[in-house]
């Protein structure tokens, strides 16, 4: 039995979704962006201040993002 690798998405508080893959991001024409290889996981904005979006660039710092959100058990 093979087990199957799931892609994880961690809702960071205060920050992005960070997203462990493998997993492939596309814009809404399907086009593929490309994503660091050296790196375990990408940071998705959800803040909505990155200057290279879909990815965060650490401005949540500079406009003290708040959002503890917390699955709910
Ligand atoms: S979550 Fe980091 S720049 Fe938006």
């Amino acid at each position: 039995m093979t087990q199957e690798k799931i892609v994880k998405i961690v809702v960071r508080k205060n920050g992005p979704y960070r997203v462990y893959g493998p997993f492939q991001l596309v814009d809404y024409e399907d086009n593929v962006f490309q994503l660091p290889v050296d790196r375990e996981f990408v940071s998705l904005c959800r803040c909505g201040a990155s200057e290279n979006k879909p990815f965060c660039d650490g401005s949540h710092h500079k406009i003290n993002f708040q959002a503890d959100t917390k699955a709910t058990k």
